[in-house]
Order: C-alpha cells, then structure tokens, then sequence
C-alpha cells in the first residue's frame, strides 16, 4: 500500500469529501471518488453463503439472490478442520466475485457464552482458540480467492436481548483471555479487510465510540492497519466514534452523521487528525478492494453443482455422533428390511438460522430423499411426517401413526429439532426444550422400536433429558442446503462421522455458566462467571454434562499412545515440540480430531484446570498410525494478570494433556517452565512473593532473620498460622506491624534491594532497614544499653522497671495505659534501651523533650542515691 500517494490524495480532498467517506453510500456500498480512484467497496452478508439482495438498497431477508448455503458456524466449528473452513471461505469469496462484492460480512466469532444466545448458530464455540483459529483460516481461505472478510461483532455480542443497548460488565482478564482472545487470533492472523463493531457497550462505553477497544487494543498493540465498519446502525455518537478510531458507519443514512462530523471540525471541537487518519484508512480499504480485482479481473462462473458438493463434504466432516449403541449406525442392509423415517424435518429440513444471514440456497437436500435412494431396493421406507411446527394444532393422530410405522419398522430415523422461530438473530431463546410434540413422540417411538436413532437440526444446543431412550443421537446442527444428503451418506457409511462438539451440552440450563446472569437486567448483564466459560466452567465446577466439548464419535476407534516420557524443559524464549501417537483400532478408514490442553495442577492462582491450545484434524486409515505433533510456545501456559497489565506465566510444572475430547485425555505430560515472570515488587506485594525469586528469598531470610532478633521473638517455620499470616502481608504492612522498626524509607530500601541487581552477597539486615532517620548502628544501639549500674535514660527498659524510685518518675510523665501497653512487654523482652525506645514511638506518647526532663529526673535521682 503506498502510504505516500493515500496521504496525497487524502491532502486534495475537501472536507465534504473526507466526511462524505465516513458512511456508505447505500446499505451495502461505500462512496465513491473516480477523480481520486477511491472506488467504492461492496459488501454482503455472510458467513455462511453470500447474500446479496436483489434491490441493492433493500434491507431485508426476502430478495436475496441464490447462493450456495454452506452450513453455518454452529456445524463447521464441529468440524475443527482449518482447511475445510477455508476451503468453505474461498468458495464464498468465487461467489462474491461474481456478485461484484468485494468485502464478506463474515466471519461472526463471538463466544458462545450462554446456549439461550439466539444468534450461536452464526458463531462458532465456546472456546476462543477454536473461534479465533477458524475465524483466521476463514478470513485466509476467502483472501486466497480475491475477497475480502470482515470479522465480527468486535466485542462481546453475546446475547440478542437488548443487543443495541445493552452495557455488559466484563472484567479485564475475561475480556483478555475469552472475549478479546479469539478476535486477537483472527486479527493477528488472517488480518482482514475489515473488523466490523457491535451494538452493545462494554463497561460503560458503547464499542462503537470505545477507543479501548478499537485504538488501543485493536491497533495499537494488535496492529491492525485497515477498518472498523460498524455493524448495521451500531453508531450513537458519530462523532465521538471518529476520536475512537470507527471509521465506517453502516449502511448509509443519507450523510446526516458525517455533517456532524464537517460541523464539530469546523468549529474547532473535533480534531482533524483524527478525521485524516481515518480518510485515509478508509482510501487504503478502497484500494485493498481495488487491488483484489486487478488480481482477480475473471468473473468466476459459478459451478453450482461444485459448490453444492463442497457444502456437503462441510457437513459431513461436522455432524456429530454423540451416541451409538450396539454400533446400530451404520445401518446394516442385512438386518435392516423396513425402515421409518419420522419428523418433518426429513422432508422440509432446517437448514440454516434467521436473521441477517439467510441464505437463498441454490437447492436443499432433503434426507428422506437421499435416504430412500441409498436404502431402495434392500430396504422398505416407511416415511411419516410425525408433527407438525405449528404448536396449537393438535397432533395426536399425527403421533399415534407414527409410533404405529415405528412398530411395524426394523428401526425408526427420528428427524428432530428447533423450528426456525425458536431461535434467530435478534432474540434469545428462554428455554433450551425441544417442542413438547417431539419429546413426547421420541419417548412414544422408543418405548416402542428399540431401534431407535434420533437427528436433530438446531442452532443452539438442546435439553438432553430423553438421552438415555434411543440408541444413537446425531446432532446435525445446521446443515447447510446439502445437510440432508451428508447425513443419510453418513447414516449408511458411505462416509465416516468426524465432527466433534465446539461447545458443551449441559445436562440443563441451571448447569450453565451464565444461567444467573443472563441476558441481565433490562440494559445490563454482568458478566459473573468471568474466565470460566463453557467447558473451563464445567470443568472447574466439576459439573457432570451431557456431552463435553470435543467430543464426538466415529465408526472407527482410536488409541492414544504416549510418546514423551520425561517432562520437557521449556525456556521461555523457545519452543518444545510435543507428540503422540494415535492408532485407528477400527475396522474402517476414519478422521479424528487430536485436541492439546495444557493445565497446572499446582497453581498460584485461579485459571481453568485445562485450555485448548492446539488441534489437529487427522485421516487415519483403519489399522494404521500416525504420529501427531505439536509446537508449544510460552503463550500455551499463560494467564493475562488485569493487576499488572500483561500477559504472565507461572513457573515449575505445568501438564499438557493429548486426547479426544476435553474430558477425555489420556495422555498427561508434564513440562517445566524455568523462570516465572519476574515483575518488581511493590510496597504491595506479599511477602510471599519475597519467595518467587532467589534474590526475594535471600532478602526475606535476612529480613526475617533480623527481625527475630530485633524483636526478641522466635518464629516458628512450622506454625501454619503463623506463616500463613506473613506471607499474606503486603511488604508495607511492616511499618505497622513492626511498631516503628521498618518506616517508609526502609520498605523502599528493601525494594530498591530486591528489584536491583547489587550484590547480596554480605547483605545485613541493618542494610536493609537503616535509613537516614535512624543511622548506622541504630539496631545494635537500641539494645547496647549502659555501662554503669545506676539507672540513666541509656538503661534498658527491663532494667528501669525493675526500679521503684525510676518507675516513680516514669509514672509523674506517662498516663497510666502506657505502662499497660504490649509495646512495654515486647520492649522489656527484647532489652530494648529507653532512649531508643523514644524514637521507635509516636510523639504525642513520647517526645523527645519528655526524654530530656526524665534525663533531668533521672540524673537528680542518681545524685540523691550517691
Ligand atoms: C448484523 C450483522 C450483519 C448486518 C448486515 C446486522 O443486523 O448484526 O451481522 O452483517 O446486519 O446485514
């Protein structure tokens, strides 16, 4: 990009002009300046097929011209194959070219924080590694092909309930390590074209005037140099989103923001720095456009049929087989004579969700069909519909005859699922139920075909509680317009289930980490459950669920093989490789999917027991092995620390787990990270951390050492209490606690000490506490007490108790709680001389003049004695 000739256009441009580039021409298109050959940028929806409406102006659902509906994000995440997913993306993108659309609304990679989000069928889990890894290779796969993406909703859209308002309360280590995190793999690696705002506020700021988000984090430490456009009507104040660095408003609205925009810098309210820098962004993303069609000038033909076979494999390579007893799947044609196919959904498949991203599909798969082509001639079909969507029409002949076919039948296909205005962009679900009618026909059918397999179509992941009723389950998600024809493949074995769940099904919605904070109070929704989303949640909770996360079965087995036996040394500069060995033990040709979590099962501090942070999807033929390896980085083991700022570790052994689901990891390894992260101490920190580092534990030995003497007390290592209370006191509580033997001055003595480099070599505890106030040889004087037998104010305290006529004058100076006090006691124990035993109190207890008249006094005294 030649910054140069974008700055030069953007110094020719009049301010009309500049402001004039800060929203769309039209719903869907950017404005245009051929004398400046700013070209305008068309977009379209979306992630799952390309939508482009008929009238360019219109916004809607009907009118969008035909596309090829791949599966949604909800069924590709299942499929955890990074290639698929930009194999899914490029052909998008071939058939965005032929739209004359150069930006995808898409990738949508908002964390599925609680199943009732409506919208979960346009993203994709419930981990950020897996959102934020598709979401890249997504934003790749379309580039490859000449188009651009546009990840989205930046940040936190994870509920439709009040989405255009609602302020969410998020806490800076969720935000890091969930919210943030996926959108950081997106950003950093796929750059796209475009980052594209939600609605919703975060702390108090909407994202779409929040410079947080989109300047300091988004560019400043992401580095991210192209647009932020905002979602559809996502922009309050226009003008304070330009300070915040939102360059594009969507879709166009006839300019009333951008004259706000021309009126604030004109009267000298809005700094027109901030409107270059944008102008030229967004020039820079015209030419990005611009560029991508000079690379790619063909108009694709488009291969319908292509297309469709591309969006079948995706769904095949995603459906999840979450049960299989007695290996009823695949159907066997040799047990298998009569076979029913119930539910409407076999015949009117739910394909895709509602909202922004539908699909006006080429064609659609129905099941039934393929089904009735694989099973005919071996096999009699016996199809019944079994319910209907709409819920007031009584079905009760529609039930009986289907439980009737079931009887007659070898084994029932039971096609069940969400109707359409269950869930969508725009709402959330309330309950995760699946209609009361298939409930009771699935409980009806199993009672009595024992043979039976239930399908179910949905967006967002449903009550199990009937689970245990038929043999196998396969969640079918959303299948995109081929779903139907890849799961009756997959229903006879002409291919092998691959998919694994990107998201935990709960054994009920109480179970879920959200369950008391969503969608929150009218215009708020705290955010309590923090980090522990989805699994880390259920996990850490010990939860019992449904199905976990990543997990999925297959029609072959696999084994898992430990390669590594010693732990390994990481350093934190470097890399270890890590491998395993995995053997398919089944009989046919199948893919699994190899999931890396690392944990510390002796942690410091709160984080998830394990976190994704690698996969790798792999073809194994039946009898066959391979070894699978991974390359670990100190990123693996880290925890974002919101007291300081950054990204931490912590030392000693962390555990790294292989397996097949998330909790299903047979193969422990351990590693060993060298050094924590060292961070300077502070007046704040404990004295436990003292023990983080060599230099820390050699000064708190001195200190303690020291102290001991100091005080005349005896500290014993072994006294949990005791030890527990020091180490969680923060280093500055030892001017309390010591009565005056540590000041100010001497905590930042010991800090300068142990956050330097000096030698520690001959350190004394009086290096470490004498200041200027009590100078060299203040300790050993505050027990050396006098020479001579008479009482003087050099005496130790426990002597001069000991004297009536000395505690006589005492008592004619002090109230009588002095003599009281627990300072007196420890002050007696330890020989602490008087004199010194001045500067170690406060004043207006004893002062130094005090000091000079009971010299006086005493001195009198010893005159009268001689
Ligand atoms: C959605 C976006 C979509 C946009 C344009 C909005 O309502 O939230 O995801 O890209 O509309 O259709």
């Amino acid at each position: 990009m030649d910054k140069g000739l974008i700055r030069k256009i953007r110094r020719n441009m009049s301010l009309e002009e500049m402001t004039s580039l800060c929203s769309g021409r039209t719903a869907w298109e950017t404005m245009s300046y051929p004398q400046f050959g700013i070209e305008s940028v068309v977009m379209a929806d979306g992630p799952h097929g390309i939508r482009v409406e008929k009238d360019e102006d219109i916004l809607g659902i009907p009118g969008a011209k035909e596309a090829t509906c791949f599966p949604p994000a909800v069924l590709t995440a299942c499929s955890w194959d990074n290639d698929l997913l930009a194999e899914i993306a490029g052909t998008i993108a071939l058939e965005a070219r032929a739209e004359g659309v150069d930006l995808i609304l898409g990738p949508g990679i908002n964390i599925k924080r609680s199943p009732l989000c409506g919208r979960n069928f346009e993203y994709f889990s419930e981990d950020p590694f897996l959102s934020g890894t598709l979401g890249k290779n997504f934003i790749l796969g379309a580039k490859s092909m000449g188009v651009g993406s546009t990840v989205k909703h930046f940040i936190a859209n994870n509920q439709e309930t009040h989405r255009m308002t609602v302020n969410e309360k998020i806490d800076e280590r969720a935000l890091r390590e969930i919210y943030l995190r996926a959108f950081e793999i997106a950003v950093k690696g796929g750059k796209p074209m475009a980052v594209m705002c939600s609605y919703n506020s975060v702390n108090g700021k909407f994202v779409s005037q929040n410079s947080h988000f989109l300047k300091k984090i988004l560019r400043d430490e992401w580095h991210y140099d192209s647009i932020v456009v905002s979602d559809w009507g996502a922009v309050y104040d226009r003008v304070k989103g330009v300070t915040a660095g939102m360059d594009l408003e969507m879709p166009g609205n006839g300019g009333v923001n951008n004259k706000k925009i021309f009126d604030r810098i004109k009267e000298g309210h809005l700094k027109i720095t901030a409107l270059n820098a944008m102008t030229e962004r967004l020039i820079a993303f015209s030419f990005r456009a611009k560029e991508n069609r000079i690379q790619y000038p063909e108009i694709p033909i488009i291969d319908v049929k292509k297309h469709h076979e591309i969006a079948k494999k995706a769904a095949v390579e995603s459906m999840v087989l979450l049960k299989n007893e007695d290996k009823i799947l695949p159907i066997n044609p040799e047990k298998i004579k009569k076979l029913a196919v119930i539910g409407c959904m076999a015949f009117d498949p739910r394909y895709q969700g509602s909202g922004s991203s539908k699909i006006n599909p080429y064609r659609i798969d129905e099941a039934y069909d393929r089904i009735k082509e694989l099973a005919e001639p071996n096999i009699k079909i016996l199809p019944h519909q079994g319910y209907v969507h709409d819920e007031v029409v009584k079905q009760v002949h529609l039930e009986d005859e289907a439980v009737e076919l079931a009887t007659q039948s070898d084994m029932a296909l039971l096609f069940m699922g969400l109707p359409d205005h269950y869930e969508s962009e725009g709402y959330d679900r309330t309950s995760l139920e699946l209609p009361a009618k298939q409930i009771s026909l699935i409980n009806k059918i199993c009672h009595v075909q024992p043979n039976t397999v239930v399908f179910l179509s949905n967006g967002g992941v449903v009550d199990m509680s009937w689970e245990h009723k038929p043999k196998a389950i396969v969640e079918m998600f959303l299948g995109g317009q081929a779903g139907g024809s890849a799961i009756a493949d997959l229903i006879f074995g002409k291919c092998n289930f691959s998919g694994k769940l990107a998201e935990t099904i709960p054994m009920k919605l109480e179970d879920t980490p959200a369950y008391i904070n969503f969608p929150g109070l009218r215009d708020e929704v705290i955010y309590g459950e923090s980090i522990f989303v989805g699994y880390r949640y259920y996990d850490y909770t010990k939860k019992k669920v449904r199905y976990p996360f990543g997990y999925g079965l297959s029609y072959s087995t696999f084994k898992y093989e430990n390669i590594e036996a010693e732990p390994l040394v990481l350093d934190p500069e470097k890399t270890i490789e890590v491998k395993c060995r995995v053997t398919n033990t089944g009989t046919v040709d199948g893919k699994e999917i190899v999931q890396l979590y690392t944990g510390k099962k002796n942690t410091q501090i709160i984080r998830p027991l394990r976190e994704l942070r690698h996969y790798e999807k792999v073809f194994i033929p039946a009898g066959a092995s391979v070894e699978v390896s991974f390359e670990l980085s100190l990123d693996d083991f880290t925890y974002y620390n919101p007291s300081d700022k950054q990204w931490e570790y912590e030392g000693g052994e962390h555990e790294i787990y292989f397996g097949t689901s998330s909790r299903d990891l047979p193969i422990v390894n351990k590693t060993i990270i060298k050094e924590a992260t060292w961070r300077p101490l502070t007046q704040y920190s404990y004295l436990g951390d003292f023990e983080k580092s060599e230099r820390g534990r050699i000064i708190a030995k001195v200190l303690f050492a020291g102290f001991e003497a100091a005080m005349g007390l005896n500290f014993d290592e072994n006294d949990a209490f005791f030890m527990a209370m020091i180490q969680g006191s923060p280093l500055r509580k030892l001017i309390e606690f010591s009565k005056g033997i540590f000041t100010e001055e001497s905590i930042e003595k010991i800090l300068d000490s142990v956050n330097g480099d000096d030698s520690l070599d001959n350190l004394t505890f009086e290096d470490l506490i004498i200041t200027k106030e009590k100078k060299k040889g203040f300790i050993s004087s505050l027990f050396s007490g006098n020479q001579n037998n008479s009482i003087c104010i050099q005496s130790r305290i426990k002597d001069i108790v000991n004297s009536e006529d000395a505690m006589g004058i005492l008592r004619n100076h002090f109230e009588e709680h002095v003599f009281e006090s627990e300072f007196l006691d420890i002050a007696i124990k330890m020989g602490v001389c008087f004199d010194k035993a001045q500067k170690l109190i406060p004043d207006d207890i004893f002062s130094n003049e005090k000091l000079l008249l009971i010299d006086r006094d005493f001195k009198e005294l010893a005159k009268k004695k001689k």
